[in-house]
């Protein structure tokens, strides 16, 4: 199979970018020539860097704008709509994809093959790949890329430091695309270089970090900062010495600032050996609990990054309260493109839909950067399966513009990626994560999934565990009460949302047992009980996901990417099949109550 393929949405620029352009503005100039759009383009250093504009047949644009502008010329050609008049900005300063590749090769929760960029413990890549990549970026707008896992393993401590020059190298193929090089770091990484505490106050501590900073930047002048996973699933951090996250971070951005650098401070910090027996904890309150006491304390430079949800990347959660509750810090969303829990990137699942319905719970304004979770890898499509490219594309339309129309994305997408085939596609895709909540998670049901692979069902696979992560399916109910008479974690909402989630009569049904514990007799709105709304769902699932299979295989699709998505559909529809059968059965055999419509469930 080709290795240096483009993603499909780019097949109207078939050279690769020559190594030896360098600015994002030489780029720009040989994607409008080789796309056949005649304009001159013109760097103009009083605008924003990454702003642009078209006046009459000049593309007006700062830095990294003018490559922008470039890309959004040569899809309003391939696609035949105007170029956007005025002034064009992005609306986050920060665009930013994490990759959780491991330096041995593998990648965490990866599922595109391994990792692009490192083998065996080193750098190892193909340099024109990279610049593809650096493209493929640029092209939907994203501007950030953090290149190693958030869990950081050795030797991935090297990086900012023996191997800072081959780092050091790595960036400098992704300049002049205008995408900046973010590392994860090891907070404890000083107690390496024999400092016998990693405490962010003690004076060693701060010189060391002081120290590496300016080695970074000596050698990376456009490196961004470092992203922070402390104190999170047995990962070191401040508690260790008594100090609290905003003291931890800050401790780092006052390393990094001088050099305008930022620390992207994960909030994923929950109880990971909770007693399942224990009702009084409850996992989606903890970031909440963790960090509004700190609101006000972190420096400017900090940026607390917040998973979407309260709990970890399931098919539907609520917004996290936590973004919605910290009025004096910095804060960054946290999406995850790979599909962890949303099928492997075997199944199909367009995430469009779970960007926008977060925007529509907050104001846009209310944080000020965006991330996401890698989807690539080193398989010859960069995705495993070639429609996830959708993701990666979508998510960069709508970090660039948070109010960007979700089916218009997958539109556009579908159009550039398989012109032929265009509208089916769209309806296929805007329709995939529905389908995927229906099969698997409906009504706001989280963690029936198989543990630690996370695909395929369990419902009793992580409910006597230690990860906080319970439904507590009985014989009369399910679900988890969070109501101020439960866990109380719906307080933690501005008052507007307290109302709509408290109440089961308000709260939308795909979150109901997310909020509330309800009987299986429990009547919905549309006037069903909430089992046979159970049954009905998981049915209703697997069905949509054989007639996408029918649909799917009638278009006119190019080879190989055909028989990769259909070998994929045919996994999807028997893993649609295994959970409407594993979920149906648990719950009749706990219910007792038999389908309202007498189709097969196995007991
Ligand atoms: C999930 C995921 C882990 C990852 C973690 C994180 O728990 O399963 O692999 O390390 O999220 O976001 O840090």
């Amino acid at each position: 199979m080709p290795n240096d393929l483009h993603p499909a949405w780019l097949s109207c620029l078939p050279a690769p970018v020559p190594a030896e352009l360098t600015t994002p503005a030489e780029v720009a100039v040989f994607e409008l020539r080789q796309a056949g759009i005649d304009v001159e383009v013109r760097e103009q250093p009083a605008l924003s860097r990454e702003a642009w504009s078209l006046q009459g047949n000049i593309l007006h644009g700062g830095h990294a704008g003018v490559l922008y502008g470039a890309y959004e010329l040569i899809r309003a050609k391939e696609l035949n709509r105007p170029v956007p008049g005025g002034l064009c900005k992005p609306y986050y300063d920060a665009r930013m994809i994490d990759c959780w590749d491991n330096m041995d090769g593998t990648v965490e929760r990866g599922y595109a093959g391994r990792s692009l960029w490192f083998e065996g413990n080193r750098f190892s890549y193909d340099p024109a790949r990279i610049r593809q990549l650096g493209r493929m970026l640029a092209s939907v707008g994203l501007n950030v890329l953090c290149i190693n896992n958030v869990n950081v393993h050795q030797p991935a401590q090297e990086l900012i430091d023996g191997l800072l020059p081959e780092t050091a190298a790595f960036a400098a193929l992704l300049r002049p695309f205008g995408v900046r090089l973010m590392l994860s770091v090891d907070f404890s990484q000083p107690m390496q270089h024999g400092i016998p505490t990693a405490d962010p106050l003690d004076p060693r501590v701060q010189a060391w970090w002081a120290e590496r900073a300016k080695a970074i930047w000596e050698q990376i002048p456009d490196f961004y900062g470092f992203l922070v996973k402390a104190d999170s699933e047995h990962r070191p951090g401040p508690f260790t010495y008594g100090r609290s996250h905003a003291e931890g971070a800050n401790m780092l951005a006052r390393a990094v600032a001088p050099y305008k650098g930022f620390v992207v401070w994960r909030a994923f910090v929950y109880n990971c050996q909770q007693d399942w027996r224990d009702h009084s904890v409850d996992r989606p309150c903890a970031a909440c609990d963790t960090y509004l006491p700190l609101d006000g304390q972190f420096d400017l430079n900090v940026i607390l990054q917040v998973k979407n949800g309260p709990y970890d990347f399931q098919i539907r959660e609520p917004i996290s309260p936590t973004l919605l509750a910290l009025h004096k810090t910095c804060t960054a969303v946290e999406f995850q493109l790979a599909q962890e829990y949303t099928g492997h990137q075997i199944d199909l699942c367009a995430l469009a839909p779970v960007f926008h319905e977060f925007f529509e719970d907050i104001h846009p304004s209310g944080i000020v950067a965006i991330a996401a979770v890698s989807n690539l890898g080193r398989d010859w499509n960069w995705f495993g399966h070639p429609f996830a490219a959708a993701n990666l594309f979508c998510f960069g339309r709508i970090a660039w513009n948070p109010r960007e129309d979700p089916v218009t994305c997958i539109r556009e997408w579908a159009r550039l990626s398989y012109p032929d085939a265009a509208e089916a596609l769209t309806g296929i895709l805007s329709r995939s994560r529905a389908v995927y909540e229906l099969y698997t998670g409906t009504l706001g049901q989280c963690w029936m999934v198989n543990p630690h692979e996370h695909y395929g069902p369990n419902p009793g696979g992580y409910e006597f565990d230690r990860w906080g992560t319970y439904h507590r399916a009985s014989r009369d109910a399910v679900g988890i009460d969070r109501t101020a008479a439960g866990t109380g974690y719906v307080s933690q909402y501005p008052p507007e949302l307290q109302a709509r989630y408290g109440d089961p009569g308000t709260c939308p049904d795909e979150l109901l047992l997310f909020f509330h514990r309800l009987r299986y007799d429990f009547v919905m709105r549309d006037g069903r009980t909430l089992i046979q709304r159970i049954y009905d769902d998981h049915f209703a699932g697997a069905e949509e996901a054989e007639k996408m299979a029918e649909v799917l295989k009638a278009l006119p699709l190019p080879e190989p990417d055909r028989t990769e998505a259909l070998k994929r559909m045919d996994l999807q529809v028997a893993n649609a099949r295994e959970w409407r059968d594993v979920i149906n059965t648990f719950f009749h055999r706990l219910s007792g109550v038999d389908d309202a419509h007498g189709r097969t469930i196995y007991d």
